[in-house]
């Protein structure tokens, strides 16, 4: 058969998009599916069996990694991967991360029905927490498969009510025996929603990311003194909120302060005993910086950090900081990235070159293997939010692009 000429099946990605949406689906048309929680589970048992129905080898490793391997007529190259994340953010939208799994799973199923056998085998992966919403940081799964991260320190990271990573794990049933180590990979390519608005403003339906930026994570833990709120004056207050409220506006205002390409976000914050008549004593908030220079991301986290200390100083009140994860930009593999962007131009996609904002297992995956990605735009820019959506001819654009991707890599020896 004329391999060029193959596409995916558009209405079935589509109908397995809204099958999984179902799990952990929210009443304005979002997903809730919190990594290891029963949704999370019910997700991945539900891939699994649409893996095993293609009869790919599945397994799952100790970080409750999903692998389905379709083998090649030669088993001893290494695989060309495919993947990205079942799991979601709280009240988040029904094609982060999924799409990058339901894709590769449409091209793997496109392969099997035209009996297509390739010459290396094919792997498809499902990465634990790669939201890292309920336990930070992010992308954890991948982080310790390609060894930067330590699977007991993961395994330790607790939710906001206390519960261990692995404790859940082990809840779902998805703590499997496999190690979690890293193998041999010809090339990973990561398929994603582009949550943001340049593919749409620009017209343009394939994304191809050079790269994704550094993300920097910080936990700042306030502790002021509480009081009745009525008779204590305002003068020799110890509030801990108003202390983060000042940090809050720092971290606001640091892009604009350091010029250069960058964002800073406080996300999550938790506010103790979070009473209208008490004033608070405790406060613990999260930071975010972005960039993709890393010495740029680094310089502006070391303003706000003595902005921080002099605003503690001033409110009367401690401050603990933890530098909780960095992951370094990540330029991808330029070849890869050209692949990309030359098979939307054959298949009839305008197409741009771009920046990720967003991170993802790539990141990680490309310390170890070439490694693109393939984005279609997001409707409004919006995502991590119910209403993120994509036009599903999107969705099957990108799923084609993605098929011959694959296709391509898999038969270079
Ligand atoms: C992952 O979703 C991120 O924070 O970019
Ligand atoms: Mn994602
Ligand atoms: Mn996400």
């Amino acid at each position: 058969m004329d391999l060029k000429a193959l596409k995916v099946n558009g209405d079935r990605l589509r109908s397995t998009l809204e099958e999984m949406a179902k799990i952990g689906a929210t009443p304005d048309g979002g997903v809730q599916r919190l990594t290891l929680t029963d949704e999370d589970k019910q997700a991945r048992d539900l891939f699994v069996k649409w893996l095993k129905e293609l009869n790919l080898e599945v397994h799952i490793d100790e970080m409750g990694n999903i692998f389905g391997k379709r083998s090649g007529k030669n088993n001893d190259l290494p695989p060309v991967m495919s993947g990205s994340h079942i799991d979601s953010q709280p009240k988040g939208g029904r094609f982060d991360g999924i799409l990058g799994v339901m894709g590769p799973l449409e091209a793997l199923r496109t392969l099997h029905e035209n009996n297509i056998e390739t010459e290396r085998p094919i792997m498809i992966v499902d990465w634990t927490n790669e939201e890292g919403s309920r336990f930070a940081p992010a992308m954890v799964a991948s982080g310790v498969w390609v060894e930067a991260l330590d699977r007991n320190w993961v395994y330790d990271r607790t939710d906001i009510n206390g519960k261990r990573f692995e404790d859940e794990l082990t809840r779902i049933g998805y703590k499997g025996t496999v190690p979690t180590k890293k193998w041999p990979v010809h090339c990973y390519y990561e398929y994603h929603i582009e949550q943001g608005p340049i593919l749409e403003r620009e017209r343009k339906i394939i994304g191809a990311p050079k790269g994704i930026v550094c993300l920097h994570w910080y936990d700042v833990y306030l502790e002021g003194e509480a009081n009745q709120v009525g008779p204590t004056p305002m003068e020799g207050r110890h509030d801990a909120l108003c202390a983060a409220a000042e940090m809050i506006l720092r971290v606001n205002e640091l892009p604009a302060k350091m010029g250069g390409n960058m964002v800073a976000t406080v996300g999550e914050i938790q506010n103790h005993p979070n009473s209208r008549n008490i004033i608070p004593d405790g406060v613990h908030f999260t930071v975010d910086i972005r960039s993709w220079d890393d010495g740029h991301a680094l310089k502006a986290w070391g303003f706000v950090r003595k902005d921080f200390e002099t605003i503690a100083q001033q409110r009367g009140c401690s401050i603990r900081i933890e530098e909780t994860w960095r992951v370094e930009h990540s330029p991808f593999d330029p070849k890869l990235v050209q692949r990309v962007l030359d098979i939307a131009q054959e298949l009839g996609y305008p197409d741009l070159r771009m920046v990720s904002g967003a991170g993802h297992d790539a990141s990680y995956m490309n310390q170890v293997a070439p490694t693109a990605m393939i984005f279609v735009p997001s409707i409004g820019g919006r995502s991590h939010v119910e209403v993120e959506n994509t036009r599903w001819e999107d969705c099957e654009a990108g799923a084609n692009v993605l098929l011959h991707c694959i296709l391509q890599s898999a038969e270079e020896i």
